[in-house]
């Protein structure tokens, strides 16, 4: 397998960064001598606006990079994606979630979706109520990783896309294997109208069964064992290990092994989402990410938004070596949006290994972090300002809000669009003396009150979050991701790097639990863990 970083092309990169870092003129300074540089830089696509003109590029970077492209093969990925060739390549599984949110999707997803619209409509009008006749009010998700933080960020992402139903049910989230998040949650909850979901791709994920057998055990100290079939479905891959749970194939949602964990949201893992939105609009998220299917698999990759996108941040990580992206959505309904990035960048692209097992020979995927403005320039947007970081920044942010107060909206939009224009303006010293002699202010602050600015951002803009628009955004950043993964050579699609703590879990297990004495394992235990151990296990 070529090394991409062996390529021409990948060399003219390298060339055109060092003139970039060393000779370049600012962001500023580009800004005031290329009067179209919005209309250059700025791509419109089914209703959304991305505009990365605030980016350390030119034509010549763009130009490049779209030859990068076009050397790691790009359109044959794609291709080989909706073929449904198995291109996760070390687990022998194809990547088909684009086929869970196809307007005609195959039979066995057509069929769980017509599931999950009964079992929608069933518990919104109380047909299917709990074991004591109670209508369901409250409906817990127990799951982890992609069973959890997608359908958790796009029930908060899409609370004004909420329907008022007969019996409205409120959702709740459990993942952490820390009790006190299952005990804080039951703690309020009354098992009689309490539905649990029990998410979990592989149902062998310690953390999620550890949590569905002390919820049962919850219910059943309440209601008793015959209960169970009225409180509890599941949603897996892993159809044996469900019904030894004790859940019957009627309550059981299935998907497939062809769908990632953390690209699992267009599936039944999706089933807390469409019990707060209404199957309707469940089926819009779908279908808005469909849409930018479509722009990513038949647009030319110089319109291309996600193609776009993942070549901003190969620049940024591999040229200009930014070690990390922010996600900065001002939208609080977005709060949670920076966390599931984290899993769909790091756990996918988070690797130093390409598919020939071979090493990549560069960074990968950045460290991913972020927070809703206007939370975070409260925060941490110091650093970013004046901490002499690299720290590209995307922000997102809404033409309309998706919650009316007087006000907040256009402020909102005001400090979003301030805190990129400062990122690229800056501020100069003279600037600064300027402004203090302006107000009689003491000029020796003048040296506090630089920013060097020339930092790098792009801005998503969407004309409303609802569902349709969520699904476009989230498989943008899919595709985002994938794109990057091929350039680097890498299987975006497996996860190895979480299993070895796991491993080491479960052999200090019988330890922690008081089960096993520590010498029994003191020839491969070292000493801090060990230590750590002795110090737990105090009475
Ligand atoms: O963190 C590893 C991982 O396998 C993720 O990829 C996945 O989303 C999560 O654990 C949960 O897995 P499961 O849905 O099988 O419980």
């Amino acid at each position: 397998m070529n090394s991409i970083i062996a390529t021409p092309e990948w060399l003219k990169l390298t060339d055109l960064a060092r003139q970039e870092l060393d000779e370049a003129p600012t962001l500023r300074e580009r800004f005031a001598s290329e009067p179209d540089r919005f209309r250059n830089f700025s791509l419109a696509c089914d209703g959304l606006l991305f505009d990365y003109s605030k980016q350390r590029i030119d034509q010549n970077t763009m130009t490049a990079l779209h030859a990068l492209w076009r050397s790691a093969n790009v359109p044959a990925w794609q291709q080989r994606m909706r073929a449904g060739d198995a291109i996760n390549t070390s687990e022998e599984r194809a990547v088909l979630h684009i086929a869970l949110r196809a307007p005609q999707p195959a039979d066995a997803v057509a069929r769980v979706l017509r599931q999950m619209r009964d079992f929608c409509a069933e518990i919104h009008d109380a047909r299917r109520r709990g074991a004591t006749g109670k209508p369901i009010r409250h409906i817990v998700n127990i799951g982890i990783g992609g069973s959890d933080l997608g359908p958790k960020m796009a029930v908060q992402a899409l609370a004004a896309s909420r329907k008022p139903q007969p019996t409205p049910q409120q959702i709740h989230f459990v993942s952490n294997l820390d009790a006190a998040h299952l005990a804080s949650t039951l703690a309020n909850l009354d098992p009689r109208d309490t539905l649990f979901i029990i998410a979990s791709k592989t149902f062998t994920t310690q953390d999620t069964m550890v949590n569905a057998h002390s919820a049962r055990q919850w219910l059943v100290a309440a209601l008793g064992e015959a209960a169970v079939a009225r409180h509890f479905v599941a949603i897996s891959t892993n159809l044996p290990a469900v019904q030894a749970f004790g859940i019957e194939a009627g309550n059981t949602f299935e998907f497939w092994d062809w769908v990632g964990g953390r690209f699992s949201l267009w599936s039944a893992v999706g089933l807390s989402v469409a019990l707060a939105i209404g199957h309707e609009n469940f089926m819009q998220l779908l279908s808005g990410a469909h849409a930018m299917d479509q722009h990513f698999f038949n647009t030319p990759v110089e319109r291309n938004l996600p193609a776009t996108m993942a070549l901003l941040g190969i620049w940024n990580t591999n040229f200009l070596g930014a070690g990390n992206l922010a996600i900065l959505p001002y939208s609080h309904s977005l709060e949670l949006l920076p966390r599931y990035l984290q899993q769909l960048e790091m756990e996918s692209n988070g690797k130093q290994v390409r598919r020939d097992g071979t090493p990549v020979g560069c960074d990968t995927a950045p460290i991913l972090w972020g927070e809703a403005g206007s939370n975070g320039q409260h925060a941490f947007y110091q650093l970013i300002h004046q901490g002499g970081r690299l720290i590209p920044c995307d922000f997102i942010a809404c033409r309309q809000a998706d919650f009316t107060l007087p006000g907040h909206h256009a402020a909102l939009l005001a400090n979003c669009l301030a805190q990129s224009e400062a990122l690229m303006r800056g501020k100069t010293h003279a600037e600064a003396l300027a402004e203090l002699r302006a107000t009689g202010g003491n000029e020796q602050l003048a040296a506090f009150k630089v920013f060097p600015g020339n930092q790098p951002s792009s801005t998503l803009l969407l004309p409303r979050l609802e569902p349709y628009t969520l699904g476009q955004l989230l498989a943008l950043y899919e595709h985002k991701t994938f794109v990057q993964g091929i350039i680097w050579g890498i299987n975006s699609f497996d996860q190895w790097g979480v299993e070895y703590g796991k491993q080491l879990a479960q052999r200090l297990l019988p330890l922690t639990t008081g089960a096993q004495a520590i010498d029994t394992l003191a020839d491969t235990l070292d000493s801090s863990t060990a230590g750590q151990l002795a110090w737990l296990r105090q009475p």
